[in-house]
C-alpha cells in the first residue's frame, strides 16, 4: 500500500506542514480529514512561507487537493486562503480543489457561540481558536449542518436554516449574546452557492478511481492525538478524531487505503490553549525553546507553552494514533542546551504511571519523571544526512525510539524544505 497518512503526535504543529509538503512530491493527491481553519500548517520554501489553514499542504507543488467530509468547513476563510496564496503565486481552482460535497460548512453563528461559551467560562475556558470548530461539529452530529450540497437546493437551505436558527438564537440568548436573523444568512448562503459549488465533489469516488489507477495518497491530519477528542486531554482538546483511524471515515474511504501512518513529534513539546501538560517548563529553559523554537500560534498569535519531550504522552500517541514510525521535528532548537530531559511516566497521588490517566483531576495532577541525558556540543540546524549529526544528537534520537516503541522515519532540521533527513522511505510501506 503506497498511501501515507501523517498526524500530530503531541498537542499540534509538530511540523505537519512541512512534512506533508515534503512528501508530496511523491504523492499525486493530498487530502485534508478533518478539522477546519482552527489548524495553521506552515510551509518554508526558500524565501516564501506559506501558511495553510484548509488548503491541503499539496497545492503548493500543484497537487491535486482534496478537502474530505470529516472537516468542516468555513467558505469566507477558503476564499480568503484561496485569494492570499494565489497572491503568492499558486494556482488553485475546481481543477486542482475538490471538497466533498457531504461537508458541513461554518456558519457566522459557529464563531459567535464558540466565543460566547468561552467568555462564560472564564477561567475555566478551552483556550480555543475561537474559529467555531466545537459548535460546528456539534451541530453535524446533531444533524442539523448545512452541508456543501445544500447550496444547490434554495428550499432545504431555507428549511435548514430555520432549524439552526431555532438551536442557536436559544443558545445566544441564554449566553447574552446577540441572537441572528435568517435572511441574511440566506442572502448569503445563496450568494455563496456560484462560488462553492464548482468545487463540490463525490470525494470517495475520485479516491476510488485514484485507488484503481494506482495513484498515490497523501493524508494531512491537523491538530494531534492529544487533541483527539476521545483520546486527548479531554475536555481540553479539540472537537475530532484525529487519529489516523478517521482518516478513512474523514475522507470517504476504506481503512485499508490508509497506508502508512507517520506521528509527527517535536524534539520537545508545546501546547497552545488550556490544559495539562506535565513536562511543561516555567525557566529560562521553557523560554529559550519558546523563543529559538518561535512558538507563537500561526492561527492566533497566541505563545505556545513549552516543556520537555514527553516520551510517555508520545508512546501513548503512537499506540492509540497507530503511528508506524516517528518524523522527530526541531531537532535544532536543542542545539546547545547541556543536557536535555526526557519525561518517561508520571507520578499520580503517589502511584508511578506509564501513562496519562484519562481522569481531569489525575490528569492536572500527574508529576513528570524524567531521565536526563546529555546535550550536544555544535549545531544540527540544516543538517541534511544523518552523518552531520553529533554522536550525542544520534543517542537522544535513539532514545526516543527506544521509548515510544516506534522508529523515526524522518528527521527535519529547519523550516525549510529541504533541510530534512529521511532514514526510511514513508511510501514504500
Ligand atoms: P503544523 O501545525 O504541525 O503544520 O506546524 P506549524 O506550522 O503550526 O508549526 C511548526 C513551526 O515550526 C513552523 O513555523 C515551521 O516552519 C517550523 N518548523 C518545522 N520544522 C522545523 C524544524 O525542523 N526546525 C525549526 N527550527 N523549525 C521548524
Ligand atoms: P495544527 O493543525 C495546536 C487547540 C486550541 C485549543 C483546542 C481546541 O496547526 O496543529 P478548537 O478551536 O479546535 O476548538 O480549539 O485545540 N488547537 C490547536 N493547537 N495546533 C492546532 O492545529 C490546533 N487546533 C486547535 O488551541 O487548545
Ligand atoms: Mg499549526
Amino acid at each position: 500500500m503506497a498511501n501515507v497518512a501523517v498526524i500530530g503526535a503531541q498537542w499540534g504543529d509538530e511540523g505537519k506542514g512541512k512534512v506533508v509538503d515534503w512528501l508530496a512530491s511523491r504523492a499525486d493527491i493530498v487530502v485534508r480529514f478533518q478539522g477546519g481553519h482552527n489548524a495553521g500548517h506552515t510551509l518554508v520554501v526558500g524565501n516564501t512561507t506559506y501558511k495553510l489553514s484548509l488548503l491541503p499542504s499539496g497545492v503548493v507543488r500543484g497537487k491535486l487537493g482534496i478537502i474530505g467530509n470529516g472537516v468542516v468547513l468555513d467558505p469566507d476563510a477558503l476564499f480568503a486562503e484561496i485569494e492570499r496564496v494565489r497572491a503568492q503565486g499558486l494556482d488553485v481552482g475546481p481543477h486542482n480543489l475538490r471538497i466533498a460535497e457531504n461537508t458541513p460548512l461554518i456558519l457566522p453563528l459557529h464563531p459567535a457561540l464558540d466565543r460566547a461559551r468561552e467568555a462564560a467560562r472564564g477561567e475555566d475556558k478551552i483556550g480555543t481558536t475561537g474559529r467555531g470548530i466545537g459548535p460546528a461539529y456539534e451541530d453535524k452530529v446533531g444533524r442539523r449542518s448545512i452541508r456543501v450540497c445544500d447550496l444547490a437546493e434554495p428550499a432545504t437551505l431555507s428549511a435548514k436554516l430555520d432549524e439552526l436558527l431555532l438551536h442557536h438564537n436559544s443558545l445566544l440568548r441564554g449566553l447574552g449574546a446577540p441572537e441572528f436573523g435568517k435572511q441574511p444568512l440566506l442572502d448569503a448562503l445563496l450568494a455563496l452557492a456560484p462560488r462553492l459549488l464548482p468545487y463540490a465533489s463525490a470525494v470517495g469516488e475520485v479516491l476510488d478511481a485514484a485507488r484503481a489507477e494506482g495513484k498515490r495518497v497523501l493524508f494531512e491530519g491537523a491538530q494531534a492525538v492529544m487533541l483527539d477528542v476521545d483520546h486527548g486531554t479531554y475536555p481540553y482538546v479539540t472537537s475530532s478524531n484525529t487519529v489516523a483511524g478517521n482518516a478513512a471515515a474523514g475522507a470517504g474511504v476504506g481503512p485499508a487505503q490508509i497506508g502508512t501512518v507517520l506521528g509527527i513529534a517535536k524534539a520537545y513539546a508545546t501546547r497552545v490553549g488550556s490544559g495539562p501538560f506535565p513536562s511543561e517548563l516555567f525557566d529560562d529553559v521553557g523560554r529559550m525553546l519558546g523563543e529559538k523554537g518561535r512558538e507563537f500560534g500561526t492561527v492566533t498569535g497566541r505563545p505556545r507553552r513549552c516543556g520537555w519531550f514527553d516520551a510517555a504522552m508520545v508512546r501513548q500517541a503512537v499506540k492509540i494514533g497507530g503511528v508506524d514510525g516517528l518524523v522527530l521535528t526541531k531537532l535544532d532548537v536543542l542545539d546547545g542546551l547541556p543536557e536535555l530531559k526526557i519525561c518517561v511516566g508520571y507520578k499520580v497521588d503517589g502511584e508511578t504511571m506509564r501513562r496519562l490517566p484519562a481522569g481531569m483531576r489525575a490528569q492536572a495532577a500527574a508529576e513528570p519523571i524524567f531521565e536526563t541525558m546529555p546535550g550536544w556540543p555544535g549545531s544540527t540546524f540544516g543538517a541534511r544526512s544523518y552523518g552531520e549529526l553529533p554522536a550525542e544528537a544520534v543517542k537522544y534520537v535513539r532514545r526516543i525510539e527506544e521509548l515510544v516503541e516506534a522508529p523515526v522515519m524522518m528527521l527535519s532540521t529547519s523550516p525549510d524544505r529541504d533541510d530534512t533527513i529521511a532514514l526510511r522511505d514513508p511510501f514504500a510501506g
